[in-house]
């Protein structure tokens, strides 16, 4: 069943974390909205990764990690003690900013999310593979070469398969950290055109510290500097119409 779209799938309120004594979110507040694309920008250490590392539990891994205020997934805790943490991994799903396909063949990076999910007839795989596959613009490229290691693509290659290997998880929503750091300029359209395509289907976070990139694949965004959220809403404000100096500092290059 999709998810409703008049309804949040990330509530945010009052957000404050630390690492250690860095405070480095404060009083963030703001709602992601399905099926579309909420980017993220600002300068590098505003907080950006921190942020989304607090959507999918990665900043559980970080023993100095702390947090107060709500952050509710589908309207429930996502911090709840009964929150099954490798569920949420799979539920929101992150691509890297460097694609780390894993030591498999390349059907086996795709296959693997699926059978987490406790997927284990070879016909049933093998559709999922295909799919997932096709709908990064990947499946023509390897469909003879599954059984091949990944180290055969090249990094644009590999950041989509890691897109492919997140989507056989069946996630609501996909977080990408400044996914195109390590494309050339021929891979990075391909991929922008992929979380394009993946909008209709999926709630998709987008870090970027590129504005362009930001203005051009996002339907909103927020402006972190210095662990605040100084605006948040829609991209074509943010960018053309912003409401703070400091935003319009950052988005016209003035600033960071
Ligand atoms: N592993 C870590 N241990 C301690 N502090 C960290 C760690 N990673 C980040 N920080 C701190 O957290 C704050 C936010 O950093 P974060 O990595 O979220 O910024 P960012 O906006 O993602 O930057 P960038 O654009 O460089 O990726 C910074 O003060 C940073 O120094
Ligand atoms: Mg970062």
């Amino acid at each position: 069943m999709q998810h409703p779209i008049n309804a949040p799938i990330l509530y945010i309120d009052d957000l404050n974390v630390w690492y250690g004594k860095n405070h480095v979110l404060k009083n963030l507040t703001f709602d992601v909205f399905p099926r579309q694309v909420t980017s993220f920008i600002g300068p590098s250490k505003c907080g950006k990764t921190a942020l989304v590392r607090c959507f999918n539990r990665l900043n559980d891994l970080k023993s100095d990690f702390r947090y107060t205020g709500k952050i509710q997934f589908n309207g429930v805790d996502l911090y709840a003690s009964n929150v099954n943490v490798t569920e949420i991994a799979r539920k929101i799903g992150m691509v890297f900013h460097k694609p780390i396909p894993f030591r498999k063949s390349i059907y086996d990076n795709v296959a693997y999310t699926a059978r987490l999910r406790g997927i284990k007839q070879s016909l049933q795989l093998d559709t999922i593979v295909e799919d997932c596959l096709r709908a990064v613009q990947l499946w023509d490229e390897v469909r003879n070469d599954l059984h091949a290691y990944p180290e055969i693509l090249t990094i644009g290659q590999q950041q989509q398969l890691c897109i492919a290997r997140a989507l056989a998880g069946n996630p609501e929503i996909l977080i990408f950290d400044e996914p195109c750091e390590q494309l050339d300029a021929t891979e990075t359209p391909k991929l922008e055109a992929t979380v394009q395509r993946l909008k209709s289907q999926y709630s998709l976070i987008f870090v970027t510290n590129k504005r362009r990139q930001a203005a051009r694949v996002s339907d909103i965004a927020g402006f972190l500097y210095n662990g605040e959220l100084i605006e948040f809403g829609q991209t074509e404000h943010l960018f053309t119409n912003p409401k703070n100096k400091l935003t319009e500092d950052y988005v016209t290059g003035r600033l960071g």
